[in-house]
């Protein structure tokens, strides 16, 4: 069995069913994409991993235990770790204070340990240091993303599941996101990566996977998909 086990999940909003039969399996200490156009279902896919939403059919399990049917609180026990598209931080806390939030688990509580991670974030991150007394709604895009992922780590994830980090930022952020996200990976995290900027989701990733109307249309080794023909016109522009 696989570290994250997707099988065959069917996921709908009231009466519109917006993913369809889906499957995908991640390994530990993997890096895999998922690429997809806007309202191809992919933050649909990782609310329902999270349990924020239930797949109709299908199941999930993640290092050998069905979470299909857990509350979203048990699977972030479990150490499968969601930082939802749009950062959704508390943009009157300070940034100390987004960041200590994430660590609400048993895995990540307690003084010692929450000083140790964060100790971890900040040399990972060191921008969020400088700034850790200002509130989060004072920080630039880039630094709201590189706190909403601060916090996913806080977390301690097993699994780091990150839902479009590049989105609406400057190219040059954009480079030292996803360098953020190679650094985490090379520290052990195994990440699943939501992304629209397929050239650079694939260029750092081992795996991807290609969400098009809520299904699978390709998936394979990164470097494969980055010159399959289909993914070059539709995706890339060349
Ligand atoms: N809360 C919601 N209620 C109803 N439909 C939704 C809701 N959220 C998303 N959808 C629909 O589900 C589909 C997939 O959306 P989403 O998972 O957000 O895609 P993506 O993250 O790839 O842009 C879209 O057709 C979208 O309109
Ligand atoms: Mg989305």
């Amino acid at each position: 069995m696989s570290f994250l086990d997707v099988r065959n999940i069917d996921v709908s909003y009231g009466d519109v069913q917006v993913i369809f039969d889906l499957s995908l399996k991640i390994e530990e200490g993997e890096v895999v994409s998922i690429i997809g156009g806007n309202g191809s279902g992919k933050s649909t896919l990782l609310r329902t991993i999270s349990g924020l939403m239930q797949a109709e059919s299908g199941e999930i399990s993640f290092i050998g235990k069905p979470i299909h049917k857990m509350p979203p609180e048990d699977i972030v026990e479990a150490g499968l770790i969601h930082v939802p598209e749009g950062r959704r931080l508390f943009s009157l806390m300070t940034v100390l204070d987004n960041l200590i939030i994430g660590a609400h688990n048993s895995r990540a509580r307690g003084k010692a340990k929450v000083a140790e991670t964060l100790a971890k974030v900040y040399e990972l991150l060191p921008r969020l240091q400088e700034r850790q007394n200002q509130m989060a709604l004072t920080l630039s895009g880039g630094e709201q993303q590189m706190v909403a992922i601060g916090r996913g780590l806080m977390a301690q994830p097993k699994l780091l599941m990150l839902d479009e980090p590049s989105l609406g930022l400057a190219p040059i952020l954009i480079k030292s996101i996803f360098e953020t996200v190679r650094k985490i990976a090379n520290q052990g995290t195994t990440v699943l990566l939501v992304e629209q900027d397929v050239k650079h989701s694939l260029s750092l990733s081992d795996r991807g996977y290609v969400l098009e109307h809520g299904r699978i249309a390709l998936e394979g080794p990164a470097s494969q998909l980055l010159n399959d023909p289909h993914i070059k016109t539709a995706y890339l522009g060349i």
